[in-house]
């Protein structure tokens, strides 16, 4: 693997990938990675020759009381894993790299997909993951990028900006990976302490439970949802939504619509977990 640190030596090796005919899959991450990332990066080589991994923690899309100094930094473990892997280029530019000077253009996602669910309790989080993906897209000018499912609004906004921006880039989902217990990997579940670790599976438990009552015929989502949020709280949790919502586009479902999701963010303690299930 080869590792760049600067977008001119990473220009240069892909252009040099592109002249012998390969095509570039990419895999952006802020990293400390898990099976999570690894599965996306292994995933790759079925849409491109020649596999890209990112690793950048974007501050622009953390809010001031977010976790950006303490969000966890391993790049030698990281490394290690990403060769396994079979990454072949690793780009892990620093901040004076990738913002040489404050970012005037930025990119505006969707007003609605910005300030929904995640958004409402991240403002501004989404404007920041946009911008930095168009600028490591602009970066790479990878034929196929891969984004996990658990993130799925951060999924459906990048799907969005690539349509209608015209980007030349195909947005490829892949499924979310869980610990055996459920529990969805995440960089953030190395907060919990070992009583938080045993309690987090039950948001997804919660979840699964919600999708066998809709499969059953329940249809009173807002119900649902506060039962939810009322598990969650009785257990110690700070429930930020529940939310069933359509699949296309994170609209309130009626009752007739199908291809829904269910999507949760809580706090346990002080580490926040997101998560979500298709139904
Ligand atoms: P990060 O949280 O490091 O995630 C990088 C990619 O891994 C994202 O596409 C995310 O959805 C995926 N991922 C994380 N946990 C996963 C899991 N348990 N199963 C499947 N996929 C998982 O998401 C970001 O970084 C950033 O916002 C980024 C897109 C890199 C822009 O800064």
């Amino acid at each position: 693997m080869q590792t760049h640190s600067t977008i001119a030596s990473l220009r240069a090796a892909l252009d040099a990938e592109r002249g012998a005919g390969k095509r570039i899959a990419f895999v952006p991450t802020m990293g400390n990675l898990h099976e999570g990332h690894i599965t996306l990066m292994r995933r790759a080589i079925n849409h491109g020759e020649c596999i890209v991994g990112s690793i950048f923690v974007n501050r622009m899309q953390f809010g001031p009381k977010d976790d950006f100094d303490r969000y966890p930094r391993t790049f030698e473990a990281d490394c290690a894993k990403l060769v396994e892997a079979g990454v072949h280029h690793l780009f892990a530019p620093d901040e004076q790299q990738l913002y040489p000077s404050p970012q005037k253009f930025v990119v505006e996602p969707d007003p609605f997909l910005q300030t929904t669910l995640e958004g409402e309790f991240r403002p501004g989080h989404f404007h920041g993951v946009a911008t930095v993906v168009l600028k490591l897209f602009n970066i790479v000018q990878p034929h196929a990028a891969l984004f996990g499912k658990k993130d799925y609004q951060q999924y459906l906004v990048l799907s969005a900006m690539v349509r209608e921006l015209n980007l030349r880039v195909e947005v490829l989902p892949g499924d979310t990976v869980r610990a055996a217990d459920g529990l969805a990997l995440s960089s953030r579940n190395g907060y919990l302490s070992e009583a938080e670790r045993a309690e987090a599976p039950r948001l997804y438990r919660l979840l699964g439970a919600m999708r066998e009552k809709i499969l059953a015929g329940s249809c009173d989502y807002d119900a649902l949802q506060a039962e939810a949020m009322a598990e969650l709280a009785a257990h110690g949790w700070t429930p930020q939504y529940v939310a069933v919502r359509r699949r296309s586009d994170l609209k309130s479902p009626t009752a007739l619509d199908t291809g829904l999701v269910i999507l949760a963010a809580a706090f346990l303690g002080t580490t926040r977990l997101i998560d979500n299930l298709e139904v």
